[in-house]
């Protein structure tokens, strides 16, 4: 099924990424920012790569960009996500809103999972729009990746996390676009809690090793 999907931070790396990722795959991509001008160079970005295919994406200025949408991705850093989040509430009520947000710290040692009051940066969207069908998900897959030239990230999976079934049935859908196959369904909304401090884990193994970790499930019915 198709949708229309407005990236919220649409002009960040991690927004751009899978915009790209979704608009390669037939779904109406809306990039948001806090300048219309900025997400029409970023829209513009995308349909330059993706050639002459049909894809159809545009920029807006976030408010906007929510306006025709039937998902909402929430890709902004988690700093500001509070008031970004509370100043588009009325836009985001009534919809399926996926927020991929991390909320990191960084300090000598490294990098580590905030305290955040509402648990996650999910439940913290989910408490500041009760309307909306807030759902986890994309926290681990690398933007340099979904940028790169691979079709799929197919070594990796993308977990989600929600209470709403339908809406978390729509990101498990939507991680086709990135990996080829769909996302896997970890749990409640509260996993978030787990989901996005796990990337301090990710980001940790890719400085020891100096490469771009991902996370695969195994043991998963037809994985063989
Ligand atoms: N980068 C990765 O590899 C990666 C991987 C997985 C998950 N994530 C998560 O995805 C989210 C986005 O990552 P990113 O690297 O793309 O972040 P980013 O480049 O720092 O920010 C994304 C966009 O958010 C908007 N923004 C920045 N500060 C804001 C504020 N205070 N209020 C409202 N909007 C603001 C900016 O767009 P405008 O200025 O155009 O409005 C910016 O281009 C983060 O929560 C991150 O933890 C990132």
């Amino acid at each position: 099924m198709s949708h229309t999907i407005a990236v919220i931070g649409g002009t960040g790396p991690q927004g751009k990424g899978l915009a790209y990722r979704w608009a390669r795959h037939g779904h109406v991509v809306v990039v948001g920012s806090r300048s219309s001008d900025r997400a029409e160079e970023t829209a513009t970005e995308i349909r330059e790569r993706l050639g002459g295919n049909g894809a159809d994406v545009t920029g807006a200025e976030n408010a906007t960009a929510l306006a025709s949408c039937d998902v909402v991705v929430l890709s902004v850093p988690y700093d500001g996500h509070y008031d970004l989040v509370a100043g588009l509430s009325s836009g985001l009520a009534g919809k399926t809103m996926i927020s991929c947000v991390n909320p990191l710290g960084f300090d000598k040692r490294g990098p580590y999972g905030l305290q955040v009051a509402a648990g996650s940066a999910a439940e913290e969207a989910a408490e500041l729009v009760p309307d909306a069908r807030v759902v986890g998900g994309f926290h681990h897959v690398s933007a340099v990746s979904l940028w790169g030239d691979q079709d799929y990230l197919s070594d990796e999976d993308v977990l989600v996390c929600g209470d709403d079934r339908d809406a978390k049935q729509i990101a498990v859908e939507l991680a086709r676009s990135v990996t080829g196959r769909e996302g896997v369904d970890a749990g409640a909304l509260r996993m978030a809690r787990q989901l996005e401090p796990l990337t301090a884990v990710l980001i940790s193994i890719n400085k020891r090793y100096k490469v771009r970790s991902g996370i695969t499930v195994s043991g998963l019915p037809g994985s063989g």
